[in-house]
């Protein structure tokens, strides 16, 4: 099979080009190198890369040329500085995915079209109220963050709220520009579905992490901004009480999510997870076992305006649409991640 992967040269495309040429597909990379200092050095010999944005007409009309299958993963990425970022982020992700969906279109193409989506599309995960049971949250409130009282609190009664795994039917409520972006880039992909036949997947990552992750940046993961931190050997800083929870999931294993994807011709969104939800506390800890004699990590109590509080996936309609199961362990990962290679 011929497959595109834009953004192939990144994290997560990355792991996904390795996995399809280690099993003999046929690989074209559209990767504008945005993200990068160095030239890539892990794109498999026999992959085709096309430099290019996502932007330029001609190299996407180049890259979509006689493939079976497209993996889109190129967008730009994180959380971005200030609002100020609004342009950047829906012309890169918004145009781009409008750009190569339009090549598509013009290719006639009904090949598999599998997209990188994100857990942000959900906003804050599910809560359950012991009273009301399913509520929506609320923003959190200034003065009870700054009281240290970081559980988000029924609309009705103002009680503390428990999360509970967020379903793939749950409202989309972004909470940023970069969570707008990736609605839309579903939203795009699946009407061009309907309009062209070709089957379509969205893949709702949770919080990726792995070797060739982009180092400590305003726009990294979590992940890795500690193990920054730990490296420089400082102590990883937690924000809020640590208790916030999330769900850390392998990038080998988000690799093979795409493949089963790809493989698979079910239409719809689905979490790609792990299914072993942690605190960001207990990553902390887990990455800072992973060094010897590394500061352990402090608990400051500071927050940000806006953080989530706890998303928690449901893995199970990935297992029954596309088969997928994550292998990887949270502390095996982790510990691995405390000496894999960064970006
Ligand atoms: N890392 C995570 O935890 C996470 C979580 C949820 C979703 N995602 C999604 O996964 C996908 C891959 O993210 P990643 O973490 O590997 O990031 P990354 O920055 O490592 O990879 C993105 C790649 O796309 C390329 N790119 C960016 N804009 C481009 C453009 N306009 N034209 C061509 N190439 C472009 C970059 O050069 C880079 O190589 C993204 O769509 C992202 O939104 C990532
Ligand atoms: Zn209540």
């Amino acid at each position: 099979m011929r497959v595109l992967v834009t953004g192939g040269a990144g994290f997560i495309g990355g792991a996904v080009c390795e996995q399809l040429a280690a099993r003999g597909d046929d690989l074209v990379v559209l990767d504008s190198l945005a993200a990068h200092k160095e030239p890539p050095e892990r794109l498999p010999d026999s992959a085709e890369l096309i430099v290019g944005d996502l932007a330029d007409d001609a190299a996407v009309r180049r890259a979509v040329d006689g493939v079976d299958a497209v993996c889109h993963q190129a967008a730009r990425v994180g959380l971005g500085v200030d609002f100020d970022d609004v342009a950047d982020y829906v012309a890169d992700n918004d145009g781009g995915t409008a750009n190569l969906l339009r090549a598509l279109w013009r290719r006639s193409f009904t090949g598999r079209l599998v997209v990188a989506s994100s857990m942000v599309v959900y906003g804050e995960g599910r809560y359950r109220c012991p009273r009301h049971g399913d509520v929506r949250a609320e923003a959190r409130r200034e003065a009870d963050l700054d009281a240290a009282r970081f559980e988000p609190r029924c609309p009705d009664c103002g009680a503390d709220l428990a999360w509970a795994p967020v379903t793939e039917g749950a409202p989309l409520d972004p909470r940023n520009v970069y969570a707008a972006t990736k609605v839309h880039t579903e939203h795009l992909s699946f009407l061009y579905g309907r309009e062209s036949g070709a089957n379509v997947c969205a893949l709702r990552y949770h919080n990726v992490y792995g070797p060739h992750m982009p180092r400590d940046t305003p726009y990294a993961g979590v992940a890795s901004i500690f193990r920054s931190a730990l490296e420089a050997g400082k102590a990883p800083r937690v924000f809020e009480d640590g208790a916030q929870t999330r769900d850390f999931v392998h990038v080998r294993d988000v690799a093979r999510a795409n493949v089963l994807a790809l493989d698979s011709d079910w239409t719809g969104a689905c979490n790609v997870a792990s299914g072993e939800p942690h605190s960001v506390g207990d990553m902390a800890e887990a990455l800072a076992d992973g060094f010897t004699d590394a500061p352990r990590p402090v608990v400051t109590g500071e927050y940000r305006l806006g953080d989530v509080r706890h998303v928690v996936a449901s893995p199970e309609l990935a297992a029954e649409a596309i088969g997928f199961r994550a292998e990887t362990g949270f502390a095996e990962g982790m510990t691995a991640f405390a000496t894999d290679p960064l970006r």
